[in-house]
């Protein structure tokens, strides 16, 4: 058997880093139909045959809307931080705009609460994927009005909740949202036009930098920022082919969400590549998509590489892949980070995602899940030398706390550090949380001594 990785780290981490862990309101909730809810756009697409792997939907999850005092109990005995968790929009205001459903509200205010009992910092992302199906209906991401309807509902989470925020997150990952919602078809909405979606990612940062004006305008005291998904795009080989693949493909994933939040332009060579399917932008958006952020959230799994005769075989790189067939590759985490720092006038960064699924077997109440941990331990390094070398980290967060809902591949990958079984309901932690736990041991007595020190 490997030996599990040493929990301390040869990295210092100053002593206001923020740890945390991460889950998503559609993933773990459940009572999709409870207490005034609308109907999302998942709700939605997993009732399309054939759209999740194991045709499963979030009818029930993690049964964390009941369940969610037992759940905070535990992110608090992990020692954490923080935890980042969304706001499922249909919950509270179920049209999508209008009425407000107070049943909803009262939820997450019991959640906020909760976390802050138990000295946790919330960390809450305002648009995890599930748009309210009535605002779908009228066109969704597709239609600029969805953006002043998520500013509407920006200012109202911020009246309810924000005097007891750490953080406020937009949006999580607009490029899925936009690609693999509206290009790919594989998320919901399920459409698939590329026009679409890049009208869609722009209308998607629009209302980012709407609702971070907005949230100013309220006084809000919560950090304001936004989740990417990022990677390091790498070619296949040195090819000229092979380059000038790997360099779209950075523009598309990368640079088009950078660009505009950090300098208020789109990358001139991707929109030459989109040609008539460059999205449609009206006077002043780049300047309010620039609106300066008080931090950024990545979500890092692996990294991208790229070829231009077609899909790049994750296999041929030797390296240990996931459940998912990511490849694992920490040192990408590092290079994503310094390529941020370098290329652009970044606010303090949070890794708001990094985790993996394996294939996990819960034996007489024990999950060995060695991978997982490797895993962490890895990532954890790979951010701790970004730091070391200058970059200014603010905060890791686990992907993810629970098993839960893994969109279109359903139940059946599990992300969690702590095990879900979803006949019982019953949760137990694996081993790479009681790693992590250890972990985070450590690092609270170094921070202890050093303050022991600076106090002395
Ligand atoms: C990210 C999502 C998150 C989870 C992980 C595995 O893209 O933000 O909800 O599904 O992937």
């Amino acid at each position: 058997m490997t030996q599990p990785p040493p929990t301390a780290s040869r990295h210092r981490f100053p002593p206001d880093f923020v740890w945390g862990v991460a889950t998503s309101a559609f993933q773990i909730e459940g009572a999709a139909a409870e207490d005034g809810r609308g109907e999302s756009i998942w709700d939605r697409f997993c009732r399309q045959p054939g759209a999740i792997a194991d045709a499963s939907d979030g009818l029930v999850a993690c049964d964390h809307y009941h369940r969610w005092a037992e759940d905070l109990d535990l992110i608090a005995g992990l020692g954490v931080d923080a935890y980042r968790f969304s706001v499922s929009w249909p919950r509270v205001q179920p049209q999508g705009r209008g009425a407000w459903n107070e049943a909803g509200l009262d939820f997450y205010e019991r959640l906020v609460d909760g976390l802050l009992a138990r000295g946790l910092q919330p960390f809450l992302t305002l648009n995890h994927w599930d748009l309210p199906q009535a605002l779908q209906d009228r066109g969704g991401w597709a239609q600029r009005e969805t953006a002043q309807h998520f500013v509407d509902y920006a200012i109202g989470i911020q009246r309810r909740l924000g005097d007891r925020l750490a953080a406020i997150a937009t949006h999580n990952e607009p490029w899925v949202m936009a690609v693999l919602g509206h290009e790919t078809g594989l998320f919901a909405p399920g459409q698939r036009s590329r026009a679409t979606a890049m009208q869609v990612s722009h209308h998607l940062l629009l209302s980012h930098g709407q609702a971070l004006q907005a949230l100013r305008a309220e006084g809000s005291r919560a950090r304001l920022g936004i989740v990417l998904n990022l990677a390091p795009v790498q070619p296949a080989t040195d090819s000229p082919a092979d380059i000038d693949a790997a360099r779209l493909e950075d523009g598309k994933l990368l640079r088009w969400y950078m660009d505009p939040l950090f300098e208020g332009r789109y990358p001139p060579d991707v929109l030459a590549h989109l040609g008539a399917d460059a999205p449609q932008v009206a006077a002043g958006d780049l300047a309010a998509i620039a609106a300066p952020m008080d931090f950024l959230g990545l979500n890092y799994y692996t990294r991208s590489v790229v070829s231009a005769a077609g899909p790049w075989d994750v296999r041929t790189s030797g390296n240990p892949v996931t459940d998912m067939d990511w490849e694992v590759y920490p040192q990408g985490l590092t290079e994503l980070l310094l390529r941020l720092h370098r290329d652009y006038a970044v606010p303090p960064l949070y890794v708001t995602e990094n985790g993996g699924a394996f294939r996990d077997a819960l034996v007489a109440g024990r999950v060995h899940d060695a991978d997982r941990t490797a895993y962490l331990a890895a990532h954890i390094d790979a951010v701790g030398e970004a730091l070391r070398q200058g970059v200014p980290m603010a905060g890791y967060m686990v992907w993810s706390l629970l098993d839960n809902f893994e969109w279109a591949s359903g139940y059946a990958k599990r992300f969690g550090i702590v095990h879900v079984d979803y006949a019982t309901q019953r949760r137990t932690l694996k081993d790479s949380a009681l790693w992590l736990r250890d972990f985070l041991r450590g690092q609270a007595a170094l921070r202890g001594g050093r303050r022991a020190v600076a106090g002395g």
